[in-house]
């Protein structure tokens, strides 16, 4: 019997709590398992089999869950195999999800986690803990939500050696600039409206100045090309001075502008690009694309929905399917 615990009730806790109320789909994929406690950052529900149901009704009426246990004191008192750290981005200290990472690998507990912050700040660390303590760190949540990036590259590119990574990988971004190309108005505007689907950062300059695929950036040159990189390595330039006139031009030329983010073995670098129109990384709104070059496989391009709660929970989901996999099919 797997005991998961969820930390962080947001967009993307919501949407795993969704999935993971669908038993008939799950069990046959992870084996029986039960949640045995779930916090946000105001208050928390443990008990010995929580009522997923229950918790959500509590979270949307309320906006909170109750006054409870803090997830420190979980990590602590509450017994669970695997902890799904949800929690908001801290691209600057990692917090709080780093010191949540930090004290259930040490207490040798699996963690799945959608949280950028804590790969930015400390992987070699954490993933250097995961490995003494003989679980898993699983993070495919944290670059292009749904998208398959960290996992197709580790298993099923697994032996090639990568040479670049290039692709756009924030949606807000794309959404912004496809939006700009098509209706010509200032970023701004349309900001607003990314904000309303539900994808921008809680601190949407993290998206706009290229600061969340810098950080995305650093993740997959450290964990998929054996760099090791800090976020002040990556070169950064945001979509914030591109203007509608800007794309016009481009579009006279053939070519639309979008923010890119690239490594090769070397350089880290994010900043707007002129993409040709027939381009395959000439994507439209929320979504991500990513071009892989290796030395066996050669290129690799991968296009899908890089945010959102049901999309990211798809890459959660499939993480903690990762973990448990092996042992349903013993
Ligand atoms: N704000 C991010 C984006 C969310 O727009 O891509 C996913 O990390």
């Amino acid at each position: 019997m797997i005991r998961i615990a969820i930390f962080g009730f947001g967009a993307v806790g919501r949407g795993v709590a969704k999935v993971l109320m669908d038993r008939r789909r799950m069990e046959k994929l992870i084996g029986e398992y039960r949640v045995v406690a779930v916090a946000d950052s105001k208050g928390s529900i443990v008990s010995e089999c929580v009522n997923l149901k229950e918790v959500l009704e509590i979270k949307e009426k309320k906006g909170r869950l109750p006054k409870g246990m803090s997830v420190e004191e979980i990590i602590d008192e509450v017994e669970f195999d695997v902890a799904l750290e949800l929690t908001p981005t801290n691209i600057d200290t990692g917090e709080p999800g780093l010191t949540h990472i930090k004290k259930c690998l040490k207490k040798g507990s699996h963690v799945v986690t959608s949280n950028k912050g804590p790969l930015v700040v400390a992987y070699k660390e954490l993933s250097k803990m995961a490995e003494k303590s003989g679980v898993k760190l699983m993070f495919e949540a944290t670059v292009g939500g749904a998208m398959p990036v960290i996992k197709l590259i580790k298993r099923d590119l697994a032996g090639n050696k990568i040479l670049s990574i290039k692709g756009i990988l924030n949606g807000t971004c794309n959404y912004i600039l496809s939006k700009m190309e098509k209706e010509k108005l200032p970023y701004r505007v349309i900001l607003s409206e990314a904000k309303e689907l539900g994808i921008a950062e809680a601190n949407e300059s993290y998206d706009v100045e290229g600061i969340d695929s810098a950080a995305k950036l650093v993740i997959l040159a450290n964990s998929l090309m054996d760099m090791d990189v800090k976020f002040e390595d990556v070169e950064v330039r945001g979509i914030t001075n591109i203007t509608p006139e800007a794309f016009e031009i481009a579009l006279e030329k053939g070519y639309t502008i979008r923010l890119i983010a690239e490594v090769d073995g070397s350089t880290l670098r994010v900043s707007p690009k002129l993409i040709p129109l027939s381009n395959p990384l000439c994507i439209h709104g929320t979504l991500n694309a990513i071009l892989i070059k290796t030395d066996l496989a050669k290129e690799v391009f991968v296009i899908g929905r890089g945010a959102g709660s049901t999309e990211t929970a798809s890459a959660v989901i499939s993480d903690l399917i990762e973990i448990y996999s092996c042992e349903v099919s013993r």
